[in-house]
């Protein structure tokens, strides 16, 4: 499954440039689960929020909302960013590619993959490590891979291990220092509740 997530994730960029270079490619079959991955919609955060934010759902709107990650754009523009992108000729490191691809949301993505709702301002999003939501938002579907009924990968949502935070927790960030899975993890849990899994 690591595997799996992981050179999907590689490939992911690959196959969104296929996608936007011969969109009939014959290699490209619709229906396999990790095409449906690369052409789905980004909706933004906000989308999330609307179901994601209250006690009975484990609240992961505000959690998010309160990390790192979701300033990681704005901090593109802090001093430290700054002098950072000064030694590596960057004038503005909010819309450099070399600084964006980690510090937010479906930073390649083509065009027409990226929803009104789309805002990468947002930063590093739910998107970012559960995969683009435009095929999976919907609260029947959503509730279907809860209960076990839908497989996640069907519709796009991916439920992030650690080789999909390595993809940006990595020796290119100019500021790594290393990475400790479980206490990274810890640090931006947000579970459903129990009680709340059970009503389902
Ligand atoms: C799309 C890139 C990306 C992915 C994927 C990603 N992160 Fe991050 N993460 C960042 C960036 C960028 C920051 C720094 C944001 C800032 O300080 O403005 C960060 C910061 C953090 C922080 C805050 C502490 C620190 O080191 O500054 C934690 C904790 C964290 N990430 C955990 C995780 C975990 C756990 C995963 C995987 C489940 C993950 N991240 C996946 C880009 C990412
Ligand atoms: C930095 C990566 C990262 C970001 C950003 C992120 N998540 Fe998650 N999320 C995870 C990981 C890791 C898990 C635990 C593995 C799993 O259950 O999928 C998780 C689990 C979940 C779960 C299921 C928890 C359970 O008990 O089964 C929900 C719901 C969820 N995330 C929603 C969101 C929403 C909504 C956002 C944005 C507001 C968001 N996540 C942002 C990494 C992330
Ligand atoms: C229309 C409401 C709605 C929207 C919008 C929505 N969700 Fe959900 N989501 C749910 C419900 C309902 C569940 C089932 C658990 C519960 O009842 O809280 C769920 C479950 C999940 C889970 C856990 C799946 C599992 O493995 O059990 C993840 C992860 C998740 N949502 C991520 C997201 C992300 C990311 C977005 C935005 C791109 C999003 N959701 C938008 C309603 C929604
Ligand atoms: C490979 C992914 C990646 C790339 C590329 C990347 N970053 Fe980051 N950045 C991260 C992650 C992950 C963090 C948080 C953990 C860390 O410092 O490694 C972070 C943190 C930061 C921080 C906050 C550090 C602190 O100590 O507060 C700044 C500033 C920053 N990045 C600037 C930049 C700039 C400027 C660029 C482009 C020249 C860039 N980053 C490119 C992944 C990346």
């Amino acid at each position: 499954m690591k595997k799996l997530t992981l050179s999907l994730t590689l490939l992911l960029p690959i196959l969104l440039v296929g996608l936007t270079t011969s969109s009939k490619s014959p290699a490209v079959q619709q229906d396999d689960p990790h095409v449906r991955v690369a052409d789905a919609e980004y909706i933004g955060a906000t989308r999330c929020r609307t179901c994601h934010r209250t006690e009975k759902s484990g609240g992961q709107f505000g959690i998010w909302e309160e990390s790192a990650h979701a300033k990681a754009f704005a901090t593109l523009a802090s001093e430290k960013a700054l002098a950072i992108g000064k030694e590596k000729g960057i004038d503005n490191p909010q819309e450099a590619p070399e600084c964006l691809q980690c510090h937010v949301a479906g930073y390649d993505a083509p065009a027409e993959q990226l929803g009104a709702k789309y805002d990468k301002t947002e930063g590093v999003t739910c998107e970012s490590c559960h995969g683009p939501g435009g095929d999976y938002y919907k609260k029947s579907t959503m509730e279907g891979i809860t209960k076990g009924e839908i497989d996640p990968a069907t519709v796009g949502l991916i439920k992030p291990d650690e080789a999909v935070c390595r993809t940006c927790h990595n020796e290119n960030s100019p500021t790594f220092d290393g990475f400790d899975f479980e206490a990274r993890s810890a640090e931006i849990a947000h579970p459903i509740p129990e009680e709340t899994k059970a009503a389902l």
